[in-house]
């Protein structure tokens, strides 16, 4: 049988890159071997595992950068904790969109909120002895749990799809009542789901991260992007749902990546509440010189790591959020075509015999976004993504993600513009009849 892509080349590029299991590879890896397929075999792939934005960055940005680079910033160490210009807003920026007051000074950038993630980790876990673990509530973006264990952090897991709602406290207090979780985190827009808490189960949280003395990560890193409400107008209602309503146990790591298109000058957001700032742990000093958590996280933790974010970005970005903050320029407006996309490819594969997998906001359909999880009778996760492979169509693995029962892929729109939906749409014909439902569906090519 032939598919849309030749097979042959397929294995052969499989074979070179040496992968045990191409539906474990992670998101680079397959972004590398699809990168080869497509050079090899001479076409291009609907590509889908890789959360890049596929926007040209704001103009204001790019202006505003490269009249700081001009005026010679780029001679200058920047402060660690950031210019004030920006660390003013970043501060209204959060009050702005979700209506908390965080002062400028335990608000600062970081090197992508990957950077952000990374510090949160080290800091939360060290803060108090006997407090040293993280529970993710996944699914989750893999590459975190890969930070714990690079600073050698230990972390439980458990699939918060199947504790929404009321089932959520109950849950989450069989780990925290254990006594060592340092800290909880999850994204909100969910990455790899796309599900959003709401109200009811964020309050649940930052209920238990009083209760325990734990700190909530809160990963920001598609700001704005539940395009069900208008989350657009600084400073109006309706805001953007935050653990930060219900506790002043949590940290802020918003990133600019995705929701200001700016993924490539690697430059993210932290705000951490005065109250927690201005605390003492009695376990930071050995590794961070003090025990103070916001000097600690300052001049322990970001001096190790970078110093700081490249100076002239620093502009580039206070010169946006400036323009975000008076209004001038509406973020969320310029975003917001991922969810077009999102609609339509989501059609295109439950018309060809796939499941959402994650559909549901408890009683609400999920909305439409950046990434929405698909599954196709008789496959597992991981064997989806390789036969996927041989019909132009790659994607990652939930199981890379933390999903415990949940089999199927993570689809990202960002790559694919509607130039692309006759090709994604003749491609899954060819795979659904390929893999007809009342056959014994037999994977094919793997
Ligand atoms: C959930 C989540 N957190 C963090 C990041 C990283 O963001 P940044 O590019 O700002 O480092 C991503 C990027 O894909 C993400 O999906």
């Amino acid at each position: 049988m032939t598919t849309p892509i030749d097979s042959i080349i397929i294995k052969r590029e499989i074979e070179k890159m040496g992968l045990t299991s191409v539906g474990l590879a992670s998101i680079r890896e397959l972004n590398r071997l699809v990168n080869n397929i497509e050079a090899a075999a001479n076409e291009t792939y609907i590509r889908m595992e890789m959360g890049v934005p596929g926007l040209d960055p704001p103009r204001i940005a790019i202006d505003a950068e490269i009249d700081a680079l001009k005026k010679g910033v780029g001679s200058k160490y920047p402060p660690f904790d950031g210019i004030p210009e920006l660390k003013f807003e970043i501060s209204r920026f959060v009050k702005n969109f979700i209506d908390v007051a965080i002062g400028p000074e335990s608000c600062f950038p970081t090197v992508g909120s990957m950077q952000g993630c990374y510090m949160a980790m080290m800091c939360t876990t060290r803060r108090l002895n006997g407090k040293n673990k993280i529970l993710f509530l996944d699914p989750g973006f893999p590459v975190n749990k890969r930070q714990a264990s690079v600073i050698g952090v230990p972390y439980d897991h458990f699939d918060v799809y199947d504790y929404r709602g009321d089932k959520l406290r109950a849950k989450l207090e069989s780990y925290l009542e254990k006594g060592d979780i340092a800290s909880v985190m999850y994204s909100n827009p969910n990455n790899p789901a796309w599900f959003c808490f709401t109200d009811q189960e964020l309050q649940t949280i930052g209920e238990l991260a009083t209760e325990y003395d734990c700190i909530v990560m809160e990963d920001l890193a598609y700001f704005g992007m539940d395009f069900r409400k208008d989350y657009s107008v600084p400073g109006q209602e309706p805001y953007i749902p935050s653990v930060a309503k219900y506790t002043d146990n949590y940290i802020l790591l918003i990133s600019s990546s995705k929701s200001f298109s700016l993924a490539g000058q690697r430059i993210g957001m932290t705000a951490i509440p005065e109250r927690l700032f201005n605390s003492e742990g009695n376990n930071l000093e050995p590794y961070f010189g003090s025990n103070k958590f916001g000097y600690a996280y300052i001049f322990g933790a970001m001096y190790a790591l970078s110093s700081g974010v490249s100076h002239s970005n620093q502009w580039g970005l206070a010169g946006l959020l400036k323009a975000v903050n008076d209004g001038g320029y509406n973020f969320v407006d310029s975003v917001k075509v991922y969810g077009d996309r999102a609609k339509v490819m989501k059609k295109l594969f439950t018309d060809n015999g796939f499941q959402i997998v994650y559909d549901m906001d408890e009683d609400e359909k999920i909305a439409d976004g950046f990434y929405f999880t698909i599954s196709y009778p008789g496959f597992s996760g991981v064997e989806l993504v390789e036969e996927l492979l041989y019909y132009g169509i790659s994607a990652i693995s939930l199981t890379t993600t933390g999903s415990d029962k949940h089999e199927g892929l993570r689809a990202c729109v960002s790559q694919t513009g509607p130039d692309r939906f006759d090709d994604l749409e003749n491609r899954l014909k060819t795979f659904k009849e390929d893999h007809p439902k009342d056959s014994e569906f037999k994977i094919i090519h793997m």
